[in-house]
């Protein structure tokens, strides 16, 4: 595999161009994340917010980004967190204002405390702020005391912003399109996620709990240096009816499926994979049959995500399937497209399928421009997630479907050639996916004997 990319020249090369896009007349403020409190004492892990990674590679809480364009002192500036020894006796060490300039490019770096006092200065003769806005109220009502400052330090013929700017227009459609170094880290992720579906489809066994089999994920990510992208979904027969099961606590039986959702981030950037299959190694019928509608969408999905199709038309296309399904298994009664129109599918299926995928699981990125679902373009990347799930106690349908949920998810770039999947080494054929327990169930009988 590639080398891991460099976040703090990558982070350079993206400034630079997002400078470029916002232009001389706007000013730049990202927060990094601040730390979650957990229960007394006790933190939550911390992981730095996207937006402030993807433009500073720097890893700490506590520390704001400014991009002011032509600025003469320099265009980045970073408030950061001071050196102070006997905090970092607790809690590690700090890189400082002076390592901010040096190891992280800052053309100028501040300690934290003097933001209220310097930042005003930075807005100055800027028209534009763009900033989050409606994210957390804290820095919602910071950010406005730091506008009024502005305009009382703008004297004479000086300005003071007098728009703010989200930052979906600029930051985030830059962050939509991926460049080489990310697609890499992407390729990195999934190929780490990989690895651990496979491991979870070799290691099932009735009688485990569902927990069991997530440590088998989690280890595997573990042991890449990657962590966890989201709550692994681990969920043997009915719960997979639930789309956001994440209590992964119950036995896995004999005859049911189990489904997998989990993804590896690694170097700041997520994998997504969704993969059912049998506990006991072997589809019933009616688990079969299910499961090769769903399969059946997923690749009519992954076909339509082309640079110049619309964003729904994947979406639309595994519907269409997927209805059919529904119809053919006697879940649902009537025409494919008036069903679809009333929306009568949404009982099966109640999900889109799929979203973008990037340094966020649910990435950055307007999905609709103008009232119209966007087009795809080369680097933009999306999974594709259709899934057919029938709850227990399903009125209307024999209960011989009642309690199969079955979602199967990959993650796609979009390429001027095609669809490239990321994640296609995990087995999804229902015959490959037999074939590769079973292979595990003959090794173990012939060591056994
Ligand atoms: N794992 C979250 C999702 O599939 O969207
Ligand atoms: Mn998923
Ligand atoms: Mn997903």
């Amino acid at each position: 595999m590639s080398e891991p990319m460099d976040p703090i020249r990558s982070a350079a090369l993206r400034r630079q161009r997002l400078a470029e896009r916002i232009g001389e007349d706007a000013a730049l403020v990202v927060p990094a994340a601040r730390e979650q409190p957990r229960n007394r004492d006790v933190e939550h892990p911390f992981r730095q917010d996207s937006d402030f990674s993807y433009l500073t590679g720097f890893p700490e809480p506590d520390a704001v980004a400014v991009l002011t364009p032509g600025r003469e002192e320099g265009t980045f500036t970073l408030f950061v967190r001071d050196r102070a020894p006997s905090a970092e006796q607790w809690s590690g060490r700090r890189v400082g204002p002076q390592g901010a300039r040096e190891v992280y490019g800052a053309d100028e770096a501040w300690p934290i405390e003097a933001l209220d006092e310097q930042l005003p200065q930075l807005l100055v003769n800027r028209d534009r702020l763009i900033a989050p806005l409606g994210r957390d109220e804290r820095w919602d009502h910071r950010l406005l005391t730091w506008l009024q400052a502005a305009r009382r330090a703008a004297r004479g013929r000086e300005r003071a912003p007098q728009r703010i700017d989200l930052l979906d227009d600029n930051l985030h459609e830059q962050r939509l399109i991926k460049q080489p170094d990310e697609l890499e880290a992407m390729h990195r992720a999934a190929g780490i996620s990989v690895a651990a579906h496979r491991r979870a489809m070799q290691a099932v066994q009735p009688g485990m709990r569902e927990y069991t089999l997530a440590a088998e994920l989690i280890g595997i990510f573990h042991r890449h240096g990657a962590e966890p992208a989201y709550p692994s979904i681990v969920a043997g027969g009915a719960n997979a009816c639930v789309l956001h099961y994440v209590t992964n606590r119950d036995e896995l039986q004999d005859g049911d499926l189990v489904l997998i959702d989990a993804g590896a981030e690694a170097e700041g950037y997520a994998a997504d994979i969704t993969r059912t299959f049998p506990v006991n190694g072997t589809f019933t019928g009616e688990q079969r049959a299910v499961y090769d509608i769903a399969l059946a969408a997923q690749k009519a999905a992954i076909d339509e995500v082309r640079a110049g199709r619309d964003f729904d038309s994947f979406h639309q296309a595994a519907t269409r399937i997927l209805t059919e399904g529904m119809i053919e298994l006697g879940w649902l009664e009537g025409e494919r497209d008036s069903l679809i129109e009333q929306g009568a599918h949404r009982r099966f299926f109640p999900h889109r399928t799929g979203h973008w995928l990037g340094a966020d699981v649910h990435d950055v990125g307007r999905y609709a421009v103008g009232g119209q679902w966007r087009t795809l373009e080369p680097g933009m990347v999306v999974t594709v997630e259709p899934g057919l799930y029938c709850p227990p106690q399903s009125e209307g349908v024999d209960s011989r479907w009642h309690g199969i949920g079955v979602r199967i998810e990959d993650d796609v770039v979009v390429e001027q050639e095609g669809p490239r999947v990321l994640t296609d080494a995990v087995p999804k054929e229902a015959d490959e996916i037999e074939a590769m327990i079973a292979a595990v169930h003959s090794a173990y009988y012939e060591d056994s004997d």
